[in-house]
């Protein structure tokens, strides 16, 4: 199968990775299912609207797939699918990957199995219109660890933040686990202009958006046909426009 840029396809990334030609992306910016929502494996198994939607939610999202891995087996996997994008990414690319904090010490062992150089840790902070947890302290932050294939290779002189802070807008969510298009872009500020960007779990296409507006090319994965269908309108709204 011959992937193109500029595209997404439906199904498993561990299957569609080997398609791309290897050293041909600049930089693999993603957000995977995180496995997360609780400590034993029954409650990870749950379904990902119970674990990750705010009680009172009005507004639906489909669930998604994948997201019900131990802590073991989380760790193989993400090393397995880290490790086909290594080799998809040019010498001193780099690799943003989304965890949250129970995740945070997998990501950035899985990172090093993989082969990449870990570089280290940024903070997405949601503000304080985050979920609140009465008595305790409140679920603000999420997390980019970030790694390069070697030597790192930059391709910009401005130093970004290390804390990027950015509320979520549910009108703009089109995902359980969506993520704001504001800060994708600012994030791909440590990428070329025009840089090809990976997103191996694409979800409602928000890497994509984000990739549109800023002058820069993506290629992205997902496994569930609903949201592979939802990031394709997105996209095309924008293409079509
Ligand atoms: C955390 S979500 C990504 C959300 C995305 N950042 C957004 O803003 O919409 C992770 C996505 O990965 C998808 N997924 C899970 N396993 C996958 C696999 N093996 N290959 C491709 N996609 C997968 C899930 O269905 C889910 O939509």
């Amino acid at each position: 199968m011959k992937v193109k840029i500029d595209e997404i396809y439906q199904g498993d990334c561990l299957e569609l990775l080997p398609n791309i030609p290897d050293m041909s992306m600049d930089m693999v910016l993603t957000d995977p299912p995180y496995s997360s929502g609780g400590m034993a494996s029954t409650t990870r198994a749950r379904p990902t609207g119970e674990k990750y939607t705010v009680t009172g939610t009005k507004l639906v999202r489909p669930d998604f797939l994948g997201d019900n891995r131990d802590q073991r087996s989380f760790m193989i996997w993400c090393s397995l699918w880290m490790a086909q994008c290594y080799k998809k990414l040019k010498d001193g690319g780099l690799i943003l990957c989304f965890t949250d904090w129970r995740q945070l010490p997998t990501i950035s062992d899985a990172i090093q199995v993989a082969g990449f150089v870990w570089r280290g840790i940024f903070v997405w902070d949601k503000t304080e219109a985050a979920r609140p947890d009465k008595g305790r302290f409140r679920h603000q932050c999420e997390y980019i660890v970030y790694a390069s294939k070697g030597p790192f290779r930059k391709s910009s002189k401005a130093c970004l933040p290390g804390v990027f802070r950015k509320a979520v807008n549910s009108r703009e969510k089109f995902h359980q686990a969506g993520k704001p298009v504001e800060l994708i872009e600012e994030l791909l500020r440590i990428s070329p202009p025009e840089a090809l960007i990976l997103d191996p779990f694409i979800g409602s296409g928000t890497t994509a958006v984000a990739c549109l507006r800023t002058g820069r090319h993506f290629m992205g994965f997902e496994l569930s046909e609903e949201y592979y269908e939802i990031a394709a309108r997105r996209i095309a709204a924008i293409t079509q426009n």
